[in-house]
């Protein structure tokens, strides 16, 4: 039986006579289907539902009947939705993003089928029918008003679309979620498709040009769930020798560029992946001399946090929370001091090719290996064994104003170098890379022709210890590669990864 405090969430007298257990909902939906679920990056996704789910699935496997779904998502989720689905066996294909150890595994298995798809492409494959009927909503809200509205969560990811969508939707209302997040939203209902698109009327990060509220088709309502669970992020760990080389790096580097003039001395907009490194360089702006700065990103991180309580950052858009445990409690605690600072948008706004490029966003996000050329390699391991994916990075590295991508010069204990000859796996080509970082020092590529590109490259951001080997696979490429724009000795660019492979390290020289 549902308290009253929880019930107190749900306004709407016609959704409230649709209450029911988690076992009830998750016995509602069938095997074979497809379901967008709420969830970006830890924050925002259904709790109570997909662990049912999971548990009907286990139990019709022990019976030997094979029970799988398809999981859209807005990106990673927690171990609930992942974890749990994963470890039941009960994923058939999953997209677009995840971080789930669990789900990587059976993917890298080939026991799951994965599509990693840009963020902003999701929403629009979805309604222009490329990615299959949804047959299924199911989000987690903070609280349903009496009119039907919905106060979204902490994260919006691709809500609004599976609403739409779906033909019918499972609603979770969370009472763990702040009261306070109400007004913090920006839901854009403008988006006709093509031909009769029209620009997205966003000139400035903190702007809003939607509602706070997700509409609902209240019909299409068939269960409503009540829970009272936490969001479960990764902590962060605090930044390294080589995340605070590396920031330092990059905040010269704009230093410089607004000295010269190219960008304002408040920056650019900026937008800052995921993980360590991201947050190193969010810790270095406290330091650093830049005032009045905006953000227009996908996840608001704890450094961004801080630069908000200082005053350094004035406004902040992002399609959802991404906190350590702790960042989050604080808060959350503190949640209505944020609400005109923050802005939380559906992923296809947040990601928007238009808006990036109208903004002039400044782009850093970590990478697996860069090449010698500077195309980018952010998702797969030795070139098969994918890490996360794409996520956002292609969006704005595509068309950001600056676009720069960070990562150590070595991984594995020094075993891996990540500047290579030839990256294994391709996800920003050369056009798209105008900065490559490492802990070593930062190339700066715009305007250099490829031979150019791999001088820098290797003179800047190699470790000591490869910086030779690579000079001379450079060398022996300009004498005998095939053309001399592009040098490749095609025998040994992957060479370096086979021998890996091979001996778990990597060395110069080719496979032999
Ligand atoms: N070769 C082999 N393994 C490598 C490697 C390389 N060149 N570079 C890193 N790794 C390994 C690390 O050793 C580590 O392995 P471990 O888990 O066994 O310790 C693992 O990959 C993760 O590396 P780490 O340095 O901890 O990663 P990170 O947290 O800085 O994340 C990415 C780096 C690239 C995985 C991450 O930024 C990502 O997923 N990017 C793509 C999505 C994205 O950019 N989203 C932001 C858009 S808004």
């Amino acid at each position: 039986m549902a308290t009253p405090a929880l019930t107190s969430r749900v306004l709407n007298s016609s959704l409230a006579q649709r209450i029911m257990s988690a076992d009830e909902a998750a016995a509602l939906i069938g095997s074979g289907t497809r379901i967008g679920m709420s969830g970006f990056t830890g924050s925002g996704y259904p709790k109570a539902v997909p662990l049912a789910l999971a548990r009907r699935i286990s139990d019709a496997n022990l019976r030997g009947h094979k029970f799988q779904v398809s999981i859209y998502t807005g990106a990673s989720t927690g171990p609930e939705l992942d974890g749990a689905l994963a470890m039941a066996g009960g994923i058939h294909l999953r997209l677009p993003y995840q971080s789930d150890p669990e789900t990587r595994k059976r993917i890298n298995a080939g026991e799951m089928d994965y599509m990693d798809i840009h963020l902003s492409h999701v929403a629009q494959y979805v309604e222009y029918g490329f990615l299959g009927k949804m047959d299924w909503a199911l989000v987690e809200v903070a609280a349903v008003l009496d009119d039907g509205r919905l106060v979204p969560s902490s994260s919006i990811g691709n809500n609004k679309t599976w609403v739409e969508q779906a033909e019918k939707i499972i609603i979770e209302v969370n009472q763990w979620q702040p009261a306070a997040l109400e007004g913090m939203h920006d839901i854009y209902y403008g988006l006709e498709p093509p031909p009769n698109r029209k620009p997205i009327p966003l000139v400035h990060p903190g702007q809003r040009i939607g509602s706070p509220y997700l509409h609902v088709p209240l019909d299409k309502v068939v269960g409503v769930v009540l829970t009272d669970s936490p969001d479960r992020n990764s902590p962060f760990k605090p930044p390294d020798e080589a995340s605070r080389r590396i920031a330092g790096h990059i905040l010269e580097f704009l230093g410089w560029e607004a000295q010269k003039g190219r960008i304002p001395s408040n920056l650019l907009p900026l937008q800052s992946g995921v993980g360590n490194i991201a947050n190193a360089v969010l810790c270095g702006l406290e330091e650093a001399p830049f005032e009045n700065l905006t953000s227009y990103t996908e996840v608001i991180q704890d450094g961004m946090i801080r630069l908000l309580r200082t005053g350094k950052l004035v406004s902040a858009s992002a399609t959802a929370f991404s906190l350590s445990p702790e960042m989050l409690a604080e808060v959350n605690a503190e949640m209505s001091s944020f609400r005109e600072r923050i802005v939380l948008r559906p992923q296809e706004i947040s990601n928007h090719p238009e808006i990036i490029r109208r903004l002039g966003v400044i782009a850093m996000n970590g990478m697996i290996e860069a090449d010698i050329y500077g195309n980018v390699n952010s998702t797969h391991v030795m070139g098969s064994r994918i890490q996360n994916g794409i996520g956002g990075s292609g969006d704005f590295a595509r068309n950001g104003y600056l676009s720069i991508f960070m990562a150590p010069s070595t991984a594995q204990g020094g075993c891996i170098s990540t500047l290579v000859p030839m990256v294994s796996h391709v996800d920003h080509t050369e056009h798209d890379v105008d900065v490559i970082v490492s802990e070593q020092g930062l190339a700066d590529l715009r305007g250099l022709s490829p031979r150019q590109r791999a001088k820098l490259i290797i003179d800047r951001c190699a470790h000591p210890d490869y910086r030779p080997a690579l000079r001379d696979y450079l060398a022996r490429a300009d004498r005998l590669a095939f053309g001399r724009h592009t040098p490749h000795l095609l025998t040994e660019s992957l060479g370096w990864h086979s021998q890996y492979l091979r001996s778990g390290r990597m060395r110069s020289g080719g496979d032999n």
